[in-house]
């Protein structure tokens, strides 16, 4: 009896974080003035789930003119019928929230172009679009030194290691593509199992013809350091579209400049304490040091006002 009632409380707890986190969703207003909220394109099934003190409502009368909707949403949750999708899911964040989604493999479509994208609907708050990730300690961990056709357009196994593509970041984050802004979650660990993250502001990256260029605000939260400093505002470097012969040398592609602290795409077979004439490996000068390759690392990102 305890734990049924734990698990109803949990419940509970869960959707009113989940409204706090939707703000900027389309709101729903139910016959005994709960609120809920729609997502575009999302099955009423769904929902029937949040609808617990209200069975028998229907889901109705969508406010016009919110951010990320323009159209009146009906919803009937005795037919179960879907959602119109007047827009169709941008990023994670328009996936139903953490709890109800599953993190996973989920298309999109941003400029009219489909994309295939990793979500974690579990890390803080959920609604992350993976696009980086490493684990070198496996046995044969992926190879990052790549040329800028494979940085491009992608590689790897989305959900495992991988890397998402630029230019997928680029039309996802560029702020002359899509209104969204986005920050930027890094997780990394080492080989004794610490692990530390920070959120950095205002993540985008220009277009091919500017080098995809990164633009980074500053680390708003977390442990793990500022190691991008030096780097913001570098362009996209691969061993065959070289800046100063930095990627060669450092064995990855990045956005390398002559001040570069970070490597996060660099050679993963070093594992832990390294040596060299050049500092190579997986690292990050302020959670471990540049002769430090780390086991594993991620990147990821979700727009602001989530
Ligand atoms: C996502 O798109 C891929 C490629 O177009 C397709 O094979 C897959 O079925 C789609 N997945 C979903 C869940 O729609
Ligand atoms: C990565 O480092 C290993 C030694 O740990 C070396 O054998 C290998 O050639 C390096 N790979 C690249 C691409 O430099
Ligand atoms: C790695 O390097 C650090 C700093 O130089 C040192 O304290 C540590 O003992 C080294 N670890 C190993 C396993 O060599």
């Amino acid at each position: 009896m305890g734990s049924v009632w734990f698990a109803v409380v949990s419940v509970l707890v869960l959707v009113q974080l989940s409204f706090a986190d939707a703000v900027m969703k389309n709101s729903c207003t139910v016959s005994s003035g709960n609120v809920y909220v729609i997502y575009p394109g999302s099955d009423c099934t769904v929902f029937a789930q949040w609808a617990i003190n209200n069975p028998s409502g229907s889901l109705q009368h969508c406010p016009k003119g919110m951010k990320f909707n323009t159209e009146p949403c009906q919803c009937d949750l005795a037919s179960k019928v879907q959602c119109p999708a007047s827009n169709p899911p941008l990023d994670c964040v328009d996936l139903p929230p953490a709890g109800i989604s599953v993190s996973g493999i989920y298309n999109f479509t941003v400029n009219s172009q489909e994309m295939t994208a990793y979500c974690d609907m579990v890390t803080p708050g959920g609604g992350w679009l993976v696009f980086q990730r490493r684990e070198t300690s496996i046995q044969k961990p992926l190879d990052f030194y790549q040329g800028m056709y494979a940085y491009e357009n992608g590689f790897g196994q989305l959900g495992f290691e991988f890397w998402w593509g630029l230019q997928n970041l680029y039309q996802l984050t560029n702020p002359a593509n899509n209104i969204r802004t986005y920050n930027l979650r890094v997780d990394l660990k080492d080989f004794n199992g610490k692990t530390g993250y920070g959120y950095f502001s205002n993540f985008y990256i220009g277009g091919p013809s500017d080098g995809y260029r990164l633009h980074l605000g500053g680390l708003e939260e977390g442990i793990i350091g500022d190691s991008f400093i030096g780097i913001k505002n570098m362009m996209f470097c691969t061993r065959d579209a070289d800046c100063n012969n930095m990627a060669a040398t450092h064995h990855g592609g990045w956005w390398y400049s002559d001040d570069t602290r970070s490597n996060l795409n660099g050679n993963g077979t070093h594992q832990g304490n390294y040596s060299g004439d050049v500092p190579d490996g997986v690292y990050y000068e302020t959670f471990r040091g540049i002769w430090y390759s780390l086991e594993s690392t991620r990147m990821a990102l979700k727009p602001l006002h989530t």
